[in-house]
């Protein structure tokens, strides 16, 4: 398949929207807002980020098809990588060459990443991509409605 990312349009927002209001992908990410299907929460928080001259979100495209979405976040020496592909489309490396993508799209290191301890998925798409363990840490899941350990990753410019 062939993967590229573009610029979010509002046409791909309903599409977004089912995405990561999925309940089994929520669980799985465990870390999301404090309530996934809430339409109007959703809208609100994808127009402030579309809209922030800090954040870069791009939709992941897969022949064509929006597939997900793929993104950098936070504060300069914080700076964090946030990745969802459609249920639909699960266990194809689409997350995977979506984030091949964002990092050669997206020059500033170091990255950060976080993932659920248990999102053994989201684990191995990081480690294909260079990312590696530096910690540990263990929080309130909103889409578990429970604390729930996480793992720290980091991603450093090539030697
Ligand atoms: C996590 C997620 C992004 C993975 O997307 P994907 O397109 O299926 O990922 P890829 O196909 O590129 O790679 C998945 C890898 O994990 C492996 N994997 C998946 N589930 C696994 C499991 N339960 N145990 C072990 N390995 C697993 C796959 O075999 C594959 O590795 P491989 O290429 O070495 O075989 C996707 O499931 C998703 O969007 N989930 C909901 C949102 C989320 O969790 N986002 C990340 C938050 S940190």
């Amino acid at each position: 398949m062939h993967v590229v990312l573009r610029e979010v349009r509002d046409g791909d927002l309903p599409l977004l929207f089912a995405f990561m209001s999925d309940p089994a992908a929520t669980r799985m990410a465990a870390f999301t807002s404090a309530e996934p299907a809430n339409r109007a929460m959703f809208d609100a928080h994808w127009q402030r980020i579309r809209a922030s001259d800090t954040v870069v979100i791009r939709t992941v495209l897969a022949d064509g098809v929006v597939v997900g979405t793929a993104g950098v976040y936070g504060p300069p020496a914080e700076r964090e990588v946030t990745y969802w592909i459609d249920r639909a489309h699960w266990g194809r490396g689409l997350a995977t060459a979506a984030l091949r993508a964002l990092l050669e799209s997206v020059p500033e290191r170091p990255l950060l990443a976080r993932a659920a301890a248990d999102n053994a998925g989201s684990v191995r798409v990081l480690q294909k991509c260079g990312f590696t363990v530096t910690g540990r840490d263990r929080g309130y899941a909103e889409a578990r409605g429970e604390e729930t350990d996480e793992l720290l990753f980091r991603l450093d410019a090539r030697p």
